[in-house]
């Protein structure tokens, strides 16, 4: 048993996929997972083990924010031996050609927290995805006609911005969309030398003030679920 996660040694798998919400968890046992077994409901932070098409794979929420993601990221891979976490979450996009319901690969995570300001002793790190998985979410979505956008994507520690335009610094250097979790967990797989991929779905504009319903949203994550289960 891990601080916050209640599994015993061998109940999670090598591969997780990482949705913020634990209720999303339950959701992607239950709708994509045979088996699933439910192995840990500390903090209400729901993660399961199950098989999809025969291979083991976990799912663990992450809560929301770096320093939740990255909680559950140090305990999954230190304590259970994981070796590639797959983030499925939602974001806001921040460019005009990035719409509600397209998908994001985010190839690297620039952020507004300072976790890596303090690690790197007030210099910059650059938190990126691994290629391998990268690497396999782009073929797999080249190959069954699933559009994706691939870049830069900002990590903030704020959900609610003082100033509302702050996004668009970010936006002028290409940032594609804004969410709050893989500039943590890319920095946790690089420190410990396995692989992390973050797939996004579109769930709101900062451009044009649009905003998927929560109906909308359940049906738009099952386009990223289908990438993210083939590189898992
Ligand atoms: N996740 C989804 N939309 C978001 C937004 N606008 N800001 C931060 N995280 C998000």
């Amino acid at each position: 048993m891990a601080v916050h996660i209640g599994a015993k040694k061998d109940e999670i798998a090598e591969s997780v996929l990482m949705p913020g919400d634990p209720l999303r968890a339950k959701w992607i046992a239950e709708t994509f997972l045979e088996n699933a077994v439910c192995y840990n409901q500390i903090r209400g932070m729901l993660g399961y083990t199950g098989y999809y098409q025969g291979k083991r794979i976990s799912v663990q929420g992450s809560g929301m924010g770096i320093p939740s993601a990255m909680i559950y990221c140090n305990e999954l891979i230190s304590e259970y031996g994981v070796k590639q976490i797959i983030r499925v979450g939602s974001a806001g996009s921040y460019q005009t050609n990035v719409v509600l319901n397209d998908i994001v690969l985010a190839m690297a995570a620039s952020t507004t927290s300072g976790i890596n300001n303090t690690r790197f002793v007030n210099a910059d790190y650059s938190p990126t995805a691994s290629f391998a998985l990268f690497d396999k979410a782009v073929r797999f979505a080249t190959e069954n006609n699933i559009p994706f956008n691939a870049g830069n994507v900002l990590s903030a520690d704020e959900f609610y911005e003082a100033d509302p335009d702050s996004y668009k610094i970010w936006a002028k250097y290409g940032v594609l969309c804004v969410e709050m979790e893989t500039a943590g967990l890319y920095t946790i797989a690089a420190k410990y030398g396995v692989d992390a991929l973050t797939i996004l779905t579109i769930s709101d504009s900062l451009v044009t003030g649009e905003r998927l319903t929560p109906e909308e949203k359940e049906t738009s994550f099952f386009k990223m679920m289908e990438i993210a289960l083939a590189v898992a």
